[in-house]
């Protein structure tokens, strides 16, 4: 499918939910006040991919972190998207091939991915109510 429409109206803070686009992964997390806080406490200029979260998320939306459930170092999907999964070091994904540690905005903080899992293209229809690609 060339677009996916995802209901986010169920995932309550702190949850994410898996869906599928173009024949990858997508994570979409609800991310908590306290995640968001984390996210925007950190000096980008430290980081290895600098982007602010509100480089990686809508504005008005920011509590909503839809990204590629693709590690960007060789490919494998991350942990941290479903319950009980580890989120790494960093409290966001953590991707189990090679160890590389994403952060709750899922920027890479630790091993070896050089990059911050992508975000795709997508746009709100309503407040839970979204369509990527
Ligand atoms: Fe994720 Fe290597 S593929 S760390």
């Amino acid at each position: 499918l060339a677009s996916v429409d995802l209901d986010l109206s169920a995932v309550q803070e702190g949850q994410a939910i898996k869906a599928s686009w173009r024949g990858k992964p997508i994570f979409a997390r609800h991310l908590t006040a306290a995640e968001i806080a984390d996210a925007k406490k950190v000096d980008v200029a430290t980081l290895r991919d600098p982007q602010k979260l509100e480089d990686r998320t809508k504005p008005g939306s920011e509590q909503w972190l839809i990204t590629l459930g693709v590690c960007t170092h060789l490919g494998c999907v991350p942990l941290g998207a479903a319950e009980g999964e580890s989120r790494g070091d960093f409290g966001g994904y953590f991707c189990p091939c090679h160890g590389s540690h994403y952060d709750t905005a899922a920027r890479i903080r630790k091993g070896p991915a050089p990059k911050n899992l992508e975000v795709p293209p997508y746009t709100f229809k309503s407040p839970t109510s979204v369509t990527i690609g």
